[in-house]
């Protein structure tokens, strides 16, 4: 039995807005296990940045309503105030999110930066020390002359850089658990290829478990060991990377794969859009998110939301179909 580093219970984010009250995460469980990576995937909107946002604490509390709890070892972190959770934010779990240029400071040098952090929460080190630390760091995620770039500022330098300080900002208070939170789609192709690998990398030499939210499929494939597939704020589906790409369950899911573009295939293939929208997330869902969507619906997904059902060791998915009431 692997140990869990986060077990989430029934997570809920509600925001409120002048007009309405949106139910952004839906009663979500998982756990995460030290040492793997674990993808959470699904269409924008689905709820997946609110979601990691909760974990951390990041949603104002004067704009949402949280509920659940959110164990890492024997805190839950749902309990913490705001600060007890700045001794968990940075040190315990890292974060590195998509656009390095809102969470950098613009006026301050990256060597700064980097050694700000890593004081913050190691004060005992000297700051002598800590600027050689920093150096190493910025050595470690791939980046050139890292003496000299110690002294540039965020702005000078390219998007895939950027990003390599944000994991680098990220890894120098030695988390042991970090959420991604669609750390590559700002960055072309070949540079998300590199910082993939980066993180690869980074994460066999550390052990560092990771949280990696994307909502491309193929990241998934390259990078996780087990994923969650998001849909209107719940989890319907739940496997390990080879379940989910050798025998996909709920019918969002392979929706989803049979919508990402494959090389082996004609160049000529179109592409292949899920038709429809999800639904609306101010309203309660008494039925599954995705019946309107989906070609398989039976009366009971309109009438009825799915629970997880159990279809082997760490394989669930949210779809009637694995009712065993419905076996003809
Ligand atoms: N700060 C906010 N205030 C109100 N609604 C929000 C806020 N952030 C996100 N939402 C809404 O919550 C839902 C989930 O958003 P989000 O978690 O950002 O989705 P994802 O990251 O999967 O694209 C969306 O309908 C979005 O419009
Ligand atoms: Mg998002």
């Amino acid at each position: 039995m692997s140990i869990s580093i986060l077990d989430v219970k029934n997570l809920n984010v509600f925001f409120r807005t002048q007009r309405q009250r949106l139910h952004a995460v839906r009663g979500i469980d998982f756990k995460l296990h030290a040492g793997e990576t674990l993808g959470i995937v699904g269409e924008s909107g689905c709820g997946k940045s609110a979601m990691a946002k909760a974990l951390v604490q990041l949603i104002p509390r004067h704009h949402a309503d949280l509920s659940g709890e959110i164990w890492y070892g024997e805190k839950n972190l749902a309990s913490y105030s705001e600060r007890q959770m700045q001794t968990v934010r940075g040190k315990e779990i890292g974060m590195i999110f998509q656009d390095p240029m809102t969470s950098l400071n613009p006026t301050m040098r990256i060597g700064k930066q980097i050694v700000e952090g890593y004081l913050r929460h190691y004060p005992e080190v000297s700051p002598k020390s800590a600027w050689s630390y920093a150096i190493d760091m910025l050595h470690m995620v791939g980046i050139p002359n890292p003496e000299e770039r110690m002294l540039d500022y965020p702005h000078t330098l390219s998007g895939g850089m950027r990003q390599r300080v944000m994991i680098a900002i990220a890894l120098a208070c030695k988390p042991k658990l970090i959420l991604a939170d669609e750390p590559t789609t700002a960055l072309d192709v070949t540079i998300q290829a590199q910082i993939l690998d980066l993180m690869k990398d980074i994460q066999t030499k550390t052990q560092t478990s990771i949280v990696l939210i994307t909502h491309d499929l193929s990241v998934v494939a390259k990078c996780c060991d087990r994923v969650l597939v998001m849909y209107a704020g719940k989890v319907v589906e739940s496997a390990t990377v080879d379940q989910l790409f050798s025998n996909p369950q709920h019918p969002y899911t392979q929706r989803l794969l049979q919508a990402i573009p494959r090389l082996d295939k004609c160049k000529t293939d179109p592409l292949i859009p899920i038709e429809g929208t999800p639904p609306n997330l101010s309203l309660p869902l008494a039925s599954c998110g995705f019946c309107a969507r989906c070609p398989f619906a039976m009366r009971i997904c309109k009438e009825q939301s799915p629970p997880l059902f159990h279809l082997g060791e760490e394989h669930l998915s949210a779809c009637f179909k694995h009712d065993p009431r419905m076996a003809p």
